[in-house]
């Protein structure tokens, strides 16, 4: 027999009448603003995003701003966010919204999702919020309030499964399709909350609950684990000359593609170690300062990193210019940027990853 939502639908929006977050996008909702909030909340906290949100709308503050902005702004407009892509996608989609829409972005589902870094659950947020279509935004947290209303067992993962809420939210979908979507958001983020123990006694559609009833919430949704994540060890390494610190670009591909980094290797070094491969590098006068260890989790990989700051003193014609064929490291000092403290505060993304080993900040 299949859970029967209708009866949520009023008592939902009662209470975001009531309840609502006040939220910066939501009191402003024009359409690039609610576009840029969604983006910036794909994996990120509503308090985490309110500061970002006001920067970035205010350094481009349009749709045509964000699409002639460099990708070095973007960047560090976005540093600390993480998942970079999503921003380079953004700024994309504003470039084909500036000349296949005349910058007015598009108001249908099915014109949004076509967007670069917009997928069915952006589409349906944005048409709704900003255009007040009847659609759904099914995220993880309408997947969870969902499953466990009706004391459903589906495993979320499976787009079947999304695709499915999808179409009961679709049909069930109210005249005031913004505000009951972000009411389900909110819910989920202040009530039927995912780690701990949901507040029950404070949810205006408890006496639906199937999951409530059976005492079986705890158990859901269902989300069968990932992976475990992949651990790298490494090391890092500030090397700091004349005041200005060195800093290279990581591969166009992969993890953290095209982003500035410090310098690293693989492994955890010791301080001999550490001083052959500075040789390697003709870095024979310097201090070393231990920084100690640091973790970083990313969605599918955990860097274990240690690092090294490296007070380089010598004179830059006694380095040697080139090494070949020694490993990750033996490049000549010359092939990283130098970049001083200010530069690599005010204008260069980097990423959370090296927060901890970030000296010029001390
Ligand atoms: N999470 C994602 N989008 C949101 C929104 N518009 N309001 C509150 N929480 C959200």
């Amino acid at each position: 027999m299949s859970y029967e939502y209708e009866p949520i639908v009023d008592k939902l929006l009662v209470w975001f009448d009531e309840n609502r977050r006040i939220l910066p996008w939501r009191e402003d909702p024009r359409p690039y603003y609610v576009w840029v909030s969604e983006i910036m909340l794909q994996q990120t906290r509503v308090e985490a995003v309110k500061g970002y949100f006001d920067r970035f709308t205010k350094e481009l503050p349009t749709i045509e701003a964000l699409a002639e902005a460099s990708e070095e702004k973007i960047l560090k407009l976005w540093e600390g966010l993480g998942y970079y892509n999503r921003v380079r996608n953004l700024q994309k989609a504003a470039q084909v919204v500036v000349s296949e829409y005349n910058g007015v972005l598009p108001d249908s589902y099915e014109e949004l999702i076509k967007l670069p870094g917009i997928g069915s659950y952006t589409a349906g947020a944005v048409a709704s919020i900003a255009y007040q279509k009847r659609v759904p935004a099914v995220d993880g947290n309408v997947l969870r309030i969902v499953k466990r209303l009706a004391a459903s067992f589906d495993d979320i993962t499976k787009q079947k499964v999304v695709k499915e809420v999808e179409r009961e939210m679709k049909e069930i979908m109210p005249e005031r399709a913004g505000d009951f979507n972000q009411a389900l958001m909110d819910l989920g983020a202040t009530i039927c909350i995912p780690n701990g123990r949901p507040l029950c006694e404070k949810c205006p559609i408890a006496e639906h609950c199937e999951g409530r009833k059976q005492d079986v919430m705890m158990l859901l949704p269902v989300k069968p684990s990932k992976k475990p994540r992949k651990i790298e060890e490494k090391t890092i390494l500030v090397m700091e000359y004349e005041s200005k610190y060195a800093c290279n670009r990581r591969p166009k591909k992969g993890l953290l593609a095209g982003l500035w980094e410090l310098p690293n290797v693989e492994g955890r070094l010791t301080v001999e170690e550490l001083n052959d491969a500075l040789k390697e590098l003709g870095i024979t006068e310097y201090e070393v300062e231990l920084l100690g260890k640091a973790k970083h989790i990313f969605s599918h990989i955990e860097w274990h990193m240690l690092g090294y700051h490296i007070l380089i003193k010598q004179k830059t014609d006694n380095i040697r210019p080139n090494v070949s064929d020694a490993g990750e490291l033996s490049r000549s000092l010359e092939e990283y940027s130098w970049m001083s403290s200010t530069k690599l505060k005010e204008d260069i993304a980097l990423p959370t990853a090296f927060e901890y080993y970030k000296c010029w900040e001390r």
